[in-house]
């Protein structure tokens, strides 16, 4: 990169406008609010906008329900939205809906360019339909039973209890879930968008392994291997972007009673709130869109990586000027809770609203996740104790205390004066020469990398304070010089954490500027010193300590046995398939009990429910049987696994194992084995067999053993 000063249009997902926010929206806020604030302590111009995704037929019926227009439905949701970004000091630029005139004549412009491009062609096909609603059933709205294990009261796409997918025709005795009634098959006709077109294929091929305008990747290599695994041996299915009134959505022109799928408007949706934005603060789109530097930059999750990386850069380049495809799409994990997926039933969620009501500071979270996200595409857990050792040790007890240690004797002793000689002193140059490494974790959204170094320098300064004790020097007159030079290095050296620390922490930043009176701290000012001419300002205190009892523990209630029971009944376990001989009770299993382990070690093993949905035979091999597990990840994983003596694979198929999901990959003479397989033996007697491990039923694929 040079160092001409970017132009950057910058996206965050539209959140369905049909509930609050949840702390994942707030995570995936947080990451883009972070690079945003680095690029523009960088000097670059960003763009950084959000909208509410309106449209579909879930919000049209949750507003039914509601005896309200989707439209109102729509506004209530959106009214909500500013005490969040606020409180988490998210710093959108424009916050718009795809409701909106905007979003209409953008959709239809798109929607006719792909249309030209003889991208678009119409087919019949056949959906169950509501006679007494009198209209087309999305799969959530078709409920029956499960064709694969019987389980009742299953969506029409797929099954809660055993995970398989399947279409709603499929479903044993199908009910609308809107009137209870039988739905009937129907015919219409849908709109697709041709991406198994060759252009289509050859243009992903391109773009997905292209660069962005800063020269790296356009996205990242796990969301690449997705990519590619969609691309490979022209399996991109055609896209159905219509559906029949009534719909809440956009009409597609020249097509009565037909609108727009909720997800084609929703990614214009960007450009309808870029487009606003724009006419707000007095900038031409067009010409922005076009302007030869202007970057586009998505942030999103990782369920909707097919949506990003395929269907709409497709849309973009194949729509034509002014619109541009993105440079980058970066992709993030999930947010977990205790290593578990949020659900509400299970009160395992966090409220991001109850987080601020509780008082606690919205800093502690923006820097709890800094220091954990990373530029993969890796799930973020919250845990209380984690979150309680980052922000009371390393936030408040590596960064706060510097300054409340150091300001009070400059401020007090010297007229609030630095000793100008002492920021040439080594341990300050030491500092600054972090500077660019930290400059460039953020810039490739590395930042648990980028607070490890902050936190270093911290200790380091900390070191420095300790070694030099100013509280002993301040009781002896004549070392006045000495305290002075002290206070002021650790001083110098809070500035410095606190301009790297800036793109996370923006309030305590703008509080420190104030009271050290430095100007505005930016990628430029690493060198700019304090300076005795400007002295500084009594220190306020700048951040406490999260409270366990009264904020973590309230936040997050531990979950009681009886709670998890009510959730999830667990039902009597199947007979075991085959009688194991009876224990001694002397010898359990004839092998000493291991070394003595910490939870913590523990815990370093991710065992998961596995369901095991293919299995065979290994050519070549007498021991191995090739698995393919189901771990709830949306993909499947193969392992291989030494129990040919023992199964025949026919007998595995749709059971469900215990698997530890974080193993090392290890590559095997016939191929790689992503993880292994529990099974129970016994060392000394190894020929009286191996016994894989089941869980007790009511367990589902991807369910962490704790
Ligand atoms: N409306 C679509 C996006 C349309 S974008 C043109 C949608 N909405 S959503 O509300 O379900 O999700 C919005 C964003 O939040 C997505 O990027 C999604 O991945 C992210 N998250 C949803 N749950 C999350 C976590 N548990 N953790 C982190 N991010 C999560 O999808
Ligand atoms: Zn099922």
């Amino acid at each position: 990169m040079t160092n001409k000063k970017r132009n950057i249009f910058v996206t965050t997902a539209l959140p369905y406008a049909n509930g609050a926010f949840h702390i994942g929206h707030i995570m995936e806020y947080i990451q883009a609010d972070i690079w945003v604030r680095h690029e523009r302590m960088c000097g670059n111009t960003v763009h950084f906008v959000g909208a509410d995704d309106a449209h579909g037929a879930p919000i049209m019926i949750a507003a039914q329900k509601k005896g309200i227009t989707p439209q109102q439905f729509v506004a209530e949701i959106a009214a909500g939205r500013k005490q969040y970004l606020d409180g988490f000091h998210i710093t959108f630029d424009h916050w718009h809906c795809t409701d909106s005139p905007e979003n209409t004549e953008l959709s239809q412009t798109i929607y006719l360019r792909l249309k030209e491009a003889g991208l678009i062609y119409t087919k019949d096909i056949e959906q169950f339909y509501d006679t007494a609603k009198g209209m087309f059933l999305a799969d959530r709205f078709i409920k029956g039973t499960c064709p694969k294990c019987g389980a009742p009261d299953q969506y029409g796409d797929s099954c809660e209890k055993c995970g398989s997918v399947y279409s709603p025709t499929d479903l044993i005795d199908p009910k609308s879930a809107l009137s209870g009634t039988t739905p009937v098959l129907k015919t219409s006709t849908h709109y697709f968008f041709k991406l198994s077109d060759p252009r289509a294929v050859e243009f992903l091929h391109e773009w997905t392994q292209g660069k962005g305008a800063d020269g790296a990747n356009r996205v990242q290599a796990e969301v690449l291997a997705k990519d590619q695994e969609w691309l490979s041996g022209g399996n991109l299915a055609d896209w159905d972007i219509s559906r029949d009134a009534p719909y809440f959505g956009i009409e597609i022109p020249d097509a009565p009673g037909k609108y727009f799928y909720v997800w084609l408007d929703a990614p214009i949706g960007y450009l309808a709130s870029f487009k606003a934005y724009c006419a707000k603060i007095g900038l031409d789109f067009e010409a922005e869109l076009t302007r030869e530097d202007t970057e586009q930059i998505h942030f999103i999750g990782k369920d909707i990586i097919y949506f990003h990386t395929l269907f709409w850069p497709a849309m973009l380049h194949f729509a034509g000027k002014p619109f541009r495809v993105p440079d980058h799409v970066n992709v993030h994990g999930f947010m977990t809770v205790n290593g578990q997926k949020m659900s509400k039933s299970r009160g395992t969620g966090i409220s991001p609203l109850e987080y601020l009501k509780l008082g606690m500071n919205a800093e502690w979270l923006r820097y709890y996740l800094a220091a954990k996200l990373n530029s993969r595409v890796e799930d973020v857990d919250f845990t209380k104790n984690d979150f309680q050792a980052r922000v009371n040790s390393d936030l408040i007890g590596k960064y706060v205390n510097i300054a409340s240690r150091a300001a009070g004797f400059i401020f007090k002793r010297f007229e609030g004066k630095v000793a100008d000689a002492a920021m040439n002193d080594p341990i300050l140059a030491e500092l600054r020469q972090a500077a660019p490494e930290i400059k460039a974790a953020y810039e490739t959204r590395e930042y648990a990398r980028a607070m490890r170094r902050i936190m270093e320098l911290a200790d380091v300064i900390n070191e420095f304070v300790d070694r030099e004790k100013p509280w002993e020097l301040a009781k002896d007159a004549e070392r006045a010089a000495d305290l002075q030079r002290v206070a002021s290095i650790a001083l110098e050296g809070f500035r410095l954490l606190t301009l790297y620390l800036k793109p996370v922490l923006p309030a305590t930043a703008e509080k420190v500027e104030a009271f050290l009176n430095c100007g505005e701290l930016t990628w430029n000012s690493v060198e700019n010193v304090l300076s005795s001419s400007r002295p500084i300002s009594k220190y306020e205190h700048l951040m406490g300590r999260v409270d366990r009892e009264k904020q973590l523990d309230k936040l997050l209630p531990e979950i009681s046995a009886q709670q998890t029971e009510e959730a999830k009944p667990v039902k009597a376990a199947k007979p075991a398939k085959k009688q194991a001989p009876a224990a001694d009770p002397n010898a359990p299993g004839g092998e000493p009990i291991a070394e003595v382990c910490t939870i913590e070690d523990f815990i370093k093993t991710d065992l998961r429910v596995a369901r095991i949905v293919k299995c065979e035979e290994v050519e070549g091999s007498d021991k191995l049987l090739r698995l393919e597990l189901d771990v709830g990840e949306g993909r499947l994983r193969q392992v291989f696994s030494g129990i040919k003596a023992w199964y025949k694979p026919e007998d595995l198929v749709d059971r469900l194992v215990v698997m530890i999901a974080n193993l090392a990959p290890r590559k095997m003479r016939f191929g790689v084995s992503e993880g292994m397989v529990l099974a129970a033996s016994s060392a000394l007697k190894k020929d009286e067999g191996v016994y894989l491990v089941e869980p007790f039923e009511g367990a589902e694929p991807g369910m962490r053993l704790h």
